[in-house]
């Protein structure tokens, strides 16, 4: 046997490798010339080369790396990348986003109970409430801001009675969620007083909550978490407001923003607003298909925890990875058959290969159940109370680099219904 013989090859750092470039000019794009972009680049590679780390382009290869425990959510690496040296904000308890490992695991089996399918069901008769009160002041006059009259109010109250907070303290909560999101914004260095600021007062609200509970239960999320016990293993107050802050961080801004990205997808496809509402048990495929099409999140960090081997690359620690949900959306193994780029609402979901915009693996969306029902509940209502939808002018879409995309001012008419 020759030397050569018992030398392994070394796998190829993904570093040296000649790779097609995703350019952040390609986010700026339009939406869908920005689909496109990024699907050309898909057809040539599964991997590309971005500013700080490398695109996953591919349906198979998102799902992977996101199921795969060596890589880990950059969320964790979050206020280290921004400059932020405050410890108020890097000596923070770890949020269920970004633990790992069996930390992870843990928190997921103490909470899964109170984020079932079942439990978000129980909350669809207030979901039709609230979206009915948000569209009763702008029906008769046939004209709205999407964005700001409907979407942007309808997760708090959603949030506030699954926490079990009350309704004069709906806007509290939504000005706490509204500054506690600004840590995900790029100009969050300049706004830590102000961030700092409402999470304390967050915090301070949700301990007193807790406490309350604990004496006096109710059939709420709060006293659900306190009473979550598996093998006697049970959430601390700290875990529980850490809980309580990635449920206000994960179900506001997410659901307000996916709302306004599907109201204008439909502005471009009226046949498909007025057949939603003519088949409203349309609507559990229409948020699939809307949400594949124009998902709110187009894609998530990952980080290398260790030296990875992936598809006979190596990714040494500490390489970043943006698996991009948008683009696998755009997959041909997604959808049963036709165009990719076809909005159709009566699409039936592929069995094993859902849509992206919620994620995949351990960090799956822990929402999700009550995610899809809250959309699911206000789109056919929306399409029926606003008949023959259209922009009013020009949509203002967040700028392009925001986590959570979606729409700023979304103008729109619509022929006028009289009640409800
Ligand atoms: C349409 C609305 C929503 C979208 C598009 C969305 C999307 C996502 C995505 C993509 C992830 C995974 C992130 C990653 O892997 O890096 C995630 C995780 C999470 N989401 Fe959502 N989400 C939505 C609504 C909600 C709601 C309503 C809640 C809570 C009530 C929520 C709570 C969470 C939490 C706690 C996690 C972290 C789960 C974990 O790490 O185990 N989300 N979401």
């Amino acid at each position: 046997m020759s030397d050569a013989d018992t030398v392994t090859a070394s796998p190829v750092s993904v570093h040296d490798l000649d790779l097609p470039l995703v350019t952040p000019e390609m986010r700026e794009l339009e939406r869908s010339d920005s689909a496109k972009a990024y699907r050309s680049v898909a057809e040539q590679s599964w991997i590309a080369r971005s500013p700080v780390g490398y695109s996953i382009l591919h349906y198979d290869d998102v799902v992977a790396i996101l199921r795969d425990k060596q890589w880990h959510n950059a969320v964790a690496l979050l206020p280290t990348l921004m400059g932020i040296t405050d410890p108020f904000f890097t000596d923070r308890p770890t949020s269920i986003l970004a633990a790992e490992g069996e930390a992870h695991v843990r928190l997921r089996r103490l909470v899964a109970k109170a984020f079932s399918p079942r439990e978000a069901d129980r909350l669809r008769p207030f979901m039709r409430d609230v979206v009915n009160d948000l569209i009763d002041p702008v029906a008769s006059t046939g004209r709205a801001d999407i964005a700001v009259d409907i979407c942007d109010p309808y997760p708090i109250p959603i949030i506030c009675e699954l926490l079990g907070a009350p309704r004069e303290d709906w806007q509290l909560f939504s000005r706490w969620a509204e500054d506690v999101l600004r840590i995900f914004d790029g100009t969050a260095a300049d706004e830590l007083d102000v961030i700092k600021q409402a999470q304390t007062e967050l915090n301070e609200y949700v301990v007193e909550m807790i406490e309350r509970r604990r004496t006096e239960p109710r059939s709420d999320l709060i006293t659900q978490l306190i009473a979550a016990e598996e093998q006697g293993d049970r959430l601390s107050s700290q875990e529980l407001v850490t809980m309580v802050n990635a449920v206000i961080i994960g179900g506001t801004d997410t659901t307000r923003n996916q709302l306004s990205c599907a109201v204008g997808v439909f502005c471009d496809h009226p046949d498909q607003w007025a057949l939603l509402a003519e088949r409203p048990e349309l609507a559990p495929q229409a948020v699939e298909e809307v949400m594949r099409y124009f998902g709110a999140i187009r894609g998530t960090g990952r980080f290398a925890s260790e030296d990875i081997v992936y598809r006979d690359i190596l990714f040494p620690k500490g390489t970043f990875v943006f698996p991009s949900l948008a683009s696998a959306n755009f997959d041909g193994g997604v959808i049963a058959d036709g165009d990719a780029h076809t909005f159709d609402i009566t699409r039936e979901p592929v069995k094993g290969r859902m849509q992206m915009t919620f994620g995949s693996g351990i960090h799956y969306c822990l929402g999700a159940s009550l995610a899809r029902a809250e959309l699911q509940e206000a789109l056919p209502i929306l399409a029926q109370r606003m008949p023959d939808l259209a922009a009013d002018g020009r949509i203002e879409w967040k700028p392009t680099a925001t986590a959570i995309f979606g729409a700023e001012h979304l103008p729109v008419t619509f022929s006028a219904v009289a009640g409800r």
